[in-house]
This record gives C-alpha cells, structure tokens and sequence, in this order.
C-alpha cells in the first residue's frame, strides 16, 4: 500500500478475527520499532512480544483501558527509559512504526496505556533482569487482524483548525492553495 493511503485508513480497532497472524508479519512489526529513529539514536526501547490466549487474558485482566487486548492475536509491550526526557517520543515513533507496518500487511491494532504497572513488571518478570530494571511499561500494543470491513473514516478536526501559516492564527489556505 501507498504509504499515504496506509496512513488515511488506519484506524484504532478492538474487535479482532481469530485468524493467526503470520510470523513473518510479526517480525515485520518488531522490525518496524527496531528502525525507527530515537533521540540521540539511545535505542533504549524494548519491545516484548506477548501470545497465546490464556497470555493476553492476562495482559487483559492488568489492563484499566485496554480489556480488549484478550481478543487480539497478538501484544507488543513497550518498555522505555524514562530517564531520557524524550522517551516517550521515542515510544510513539517506535508505536506508529509498528501499527503502520502491520496495517501495510491489513492487520489492525490498538493501544492502551491504562494498566498495573506493578502486576504487569512482575508478569513480564522485569524485576529478574538489570536491564529491564531500569525500564518503564510505557504501552501495550494489540494487533490482530479486523473482524469489521475498516472504512478509514476517522474522527478528525478540519486542517484550518489545527494548521496555520508562518505565525498561529494565519489561515494555512494561503499556502496550499
Ligand atoms: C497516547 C494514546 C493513548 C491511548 N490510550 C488508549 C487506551 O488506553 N485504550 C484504548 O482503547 N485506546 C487508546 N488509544 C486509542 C485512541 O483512543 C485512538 O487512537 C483515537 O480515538 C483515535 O482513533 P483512531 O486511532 O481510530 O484514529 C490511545 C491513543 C493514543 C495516541
């Protein structure tokens, strides 16, 4: 797909087919987040790959936002450094990354950020690890592939609200057209 088109149509799904995503697609995700840029080229995100039904069940029950998780075929949990002040800029390029790859491939997501930060250290057994000690839970990711026909009609502010030329207030038309 187009990379633009990709970007149009994507959407936030919670709903998701019980067709297993294949593994290369997997990978092509995880890719995605490895390639993406961070401040500095720091590269402190991690990125855990959860699966397995009884798995994002629990990934589901440590979840406030995100119960939907239960139903996707896969998780991606993304830990970051906080001490960076931009590590959670880093985590954002790393998560578009991935649901613009896996949407490229018609695989849908979605991301939560409510959740116990305690339960899921201890479930991701970051607590047994130096590395992973110094790491925060900033995102979970679920994908899986969409039970729904995504339309690509997204809820969005019109551009001369949220864009302006040369100084804010300047209407952006003058520019574009
Ligand atoms: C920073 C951020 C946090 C979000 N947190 C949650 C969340 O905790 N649970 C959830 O179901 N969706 C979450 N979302 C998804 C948004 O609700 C969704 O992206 C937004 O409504 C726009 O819809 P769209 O992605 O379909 O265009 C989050 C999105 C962002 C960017």
């Amino acid at each position: 797909m187009d990379t633009f088109e990709v970007i149009r149509t994507r959407l936030s799904v919670s709903t998701f087919s019980e067709k297993q995503v294949p593994k290369e697609v997997k990978r092509e995700v995880l890719e995605a987040a490895r390639l993406s840029p961070s401040g500095l080229n720091s590269q402190h995100w991690r990125f855990i790959l959860v699966d397995g039904r009884e798995n994002l069940k629990k990934l589901a029950e440590m979840s406030t936002t995100g119960k939907w998780v239960a139903g996707a075929n896969f998780a991606v949990v993304v830990l970051t450094n906080a001490e960076y002040p931009f590590h959670l800029l880093d985590a954002g390029q790393a998560i578009m990354s991935m649901m613009l790859a896996a949407w490229n491939r018609g695989v849908a997501s979605r991301i939560f950020t409510g959740f116990d930060q305690k339960s899921m250290r201890e479930f991701l057994e970051l607590e047994q690890n130096e590395e992973a000690q110094r790491l925060s839970i900033t995102v979970v990711v679920g994908f899986g592939y969409p039970t729904k026909k995504i339309i690509g009609k997204k809820n969005r502010l019109p551009l001369e609200k949220i864009a302006f030329y040369q100084r804010y207030g300047q209407p952006i038309t003058q520019a574009l057209s």
